[in-house]
């Protein structure tokens, strides 16, 4: 067997190809902030984290056209050396304030502040606590710290509680968990979750990428949605999807966040954040704190879509954000299903193994502020469309099982 071989026998992403049903890498021509236009034809865009529709906001563009003018196309270096601008430090203060923590740290992507935080802060002594549903990143910051990694089944605190309790006295614990967790669209159970993470000593740490700006009365997320702002120790945030751009925060005490500063390896060994991106993400920021309207349409935007979806019949699963699950069975029958809704012009995502098990394969569909009622019902009368026309998911895999054989 040589490194390369592995590469030969991959095949399963080619014969997806083969039968019409590869769902990735698909290019965008053009785009607003509700339609993509793919291969000379406008789709309804449901696919999108842009939850607040900011990608396309006139202020968000203006201050990205400035920052770029005034500071140039990118850094060009780390923080720690010639990448940091008075902006990066604007955002900090602001994302600091706006989060209620003395302090954050602004790294080049949400990915890369999972990363850098928990990498950082559990040491070889440490242990570290996931949900088995947490993101990659998470998972990915995990296996990177130099400490021992635990896992608990989805929600399931009283087995947190009993792998808390095994860890020896006096070594750290971090608990880290999704605020809503992307797949399912649910929310943690944070007054379940805070009384074992303060019974054992740990800290929490809550990835809040899908809460901010949808969760919380000033769309400040999790934490504030459930008044338990005092009890989460930190706060990680994405900019590339109520922001509009891309980037990540970390929010937390003065004293971690300087150490982070100065010891995670994804802040420190990677550029930062280009200027336009930051000069967008606080532009973003700015409306998201003034325009509450918008969190507002976004959560009617949700309820017409789900209730639409609910009325046909589909499977919502557990969600109750703007992240919503169609749950249709296996690999293939998500797959047939996401080629006849893009057919009818609808842009969203089948979610398939390892993301979900094997039996529960979905259509993702995220909601934004900017989508119309017309969009909605649109994209509600595709998933119908697709049922009635004698498309329902197991015959359409059996189809293009077919065609590929
Ligand atoms: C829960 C969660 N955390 C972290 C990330 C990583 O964020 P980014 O894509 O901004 O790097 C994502 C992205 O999808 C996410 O869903």
């Amino acid at each position: 067997m040589t490194l390369f071989d592995k590469c030969r026998h991959y095949t399963a992403a080619r014969e997806a190809q083969a039968a019409g049903v590869y769902p990735y890498f698909v290019p965008i021509e053009q785009s607003t902030s509700t339609e993509v236009l793919v291969d000379g034809h406008w789709k309804v865009m449901v696919g999108s984290n842009n939850y607040l529709g900011l990608t396309h906001h006139p202020k968000v563009l203006d201050a990205a056209r400035k920052a770029l003018t005034k500071y140039g196309s990118g850094s060009t270096g780390s923080r720690l050396l010639n990448g940091t601008l008075d902006l990066h430090y604007e955002l900090e203060e602001r994302l600091a304030r706006f989060l209620k923590k003395p302090a954050a740290l602004v790294f080049s992507t949400g990915y890369q502040s999972n990363l850098g935080a928990i990498a950082a802060l559990v040491g070889r002594d440490d242990h570290v606590f996931l949900d088995k549903l947490d993101h990659a990143s998470i998972i990915d910051g995990a296996k990177m710290a130099f400490g021992e990694v635990h896992r608990y089944a989805h929600g399931d605190f009283e087995m947190l509680d009993r792998k808390l309790c095994t860890t020896p006295a006096g070594s750290g614990k971090l608990v880290v968990t999704d605020g809503v967790f992307s797949m399912e669209g649910s929310v943690v159970d944070l007054p379940g979750l805070v009384p074992v993470v303060k019974k054992n000593k740990a800290h929490l740490m809550v990835d809040d990428a899908h809460a901010l700006g949808v969760l919380g009365a000033d769309g400040s997320g999790t934490a504030h949605h459930f008044g338990l702002e005092d009890q989460v120790d930190l706060i990680m945030v994405t900019f590339s999807k109520s922001l509009a751009s891309i980037g990540g925060a970390v929010a937390g005490p003065e004293d971690v966040i300087h150490y982070m500063r100065h010891h995670s390896r994804a802040l420190i060994f990677s550029a930062s954040m280009p200027p336009s991106s930051v000069a967008g993400v606080l532009a973003a920021l700015d409306i998201l704190q003034h325009e509450p309207e918008r969190r507002e349409r976004l959560w009617a935007n949700t309820r017409r879509m789900a209730e639409g979806l609910k009325a046909l019949g589909f499977d919502t699963g557990k969600s109750v954000t703007p992240i919503i699950p169609v749950v249709v069975g296996d690999m293939q029958t998500a797959l047939v299903m996401w080629r006849g809704l893009f057919d009818e012009g609808v842009f969203a995502h089948p979610i398939v193994p390892p993301a979900v098990p094997p039996d529960s394969c979905r259509i993702r569909i995220s909601m934004t502020a900017e989508h119309s009622d017309e969009q909605v019902d649109r994209v509600i009368d595709a998933f119908e469309r697709v049922a009635r026309k004698g498309m329902r998911p197991r015959e359409l895999a059996g189809r293009a099982v077919a065609r590929r054989g």
